[in-house]
């Protein structure tokens, strides 16, 4: 692992200190670096509704976004524990819409690192090219 992808995988255990999960009990941390090198950061917000929960992965996308960084370059996401992270469905296809070249990195609390990407994490995923074909 480079320095860069040490510090990122350490910004997202740093994140899920903030995680707001009294319902789970499972605490969520992730980091997002974007092609200028700033690094978002985002925990799971869950609520006593709980359809309202919003995942890690989502806030930290949402806030670079947001911000006007668009070019996502790799997400580091930390789950409780010694548990591998695995984002979910909903985050991997919001992932996959502004960067389907993501690198991820997912781990637990302490412990190993595993490294992928998200078109292995969402195969043949649905994106915007598909809206932008030519259907005459
Ligand atoms: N969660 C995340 O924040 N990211 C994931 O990758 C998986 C799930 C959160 C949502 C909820 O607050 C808790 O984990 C249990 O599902």
């Amino acid at each position: 692992m480079t320095e860069q992808e040490s510090q990122l995988v350490e910004a997202a255990r740093r994140a899920r200190k903030q995680a707001y999960a009294p319902y789970s009990n499972y605490q969520v941390g992730a980091a997002l670096r974007t092609a200028t090198g700033r690094i978002f950061t985002g925990c799971n917000i869950e609520n006593a509704a709980y359809g309202a929960t919003v995942c890690a992965e989502r806030v930290a996308v949402f806030k670079a976004i947001s911000e006007g960084e668009k070019d996502l370059v790799a997400l580091a996401v930390a789950a409780s524990g010694d548990d591998m992270a695995s984002p979910c469905g909903t985050c991997r296809q919001v992932l996959y819409e502004f960067a389907p070249d993501l690198i991820l990195y997912l781990t637990g609390s302490t412990g190993s690192i595993e490294s992928t990407t998200l078109k292995q994490l969402l195969p043949r995923a649905f994106g915007p090219a598909h809206l932008m074909e030519d259907s005459t």
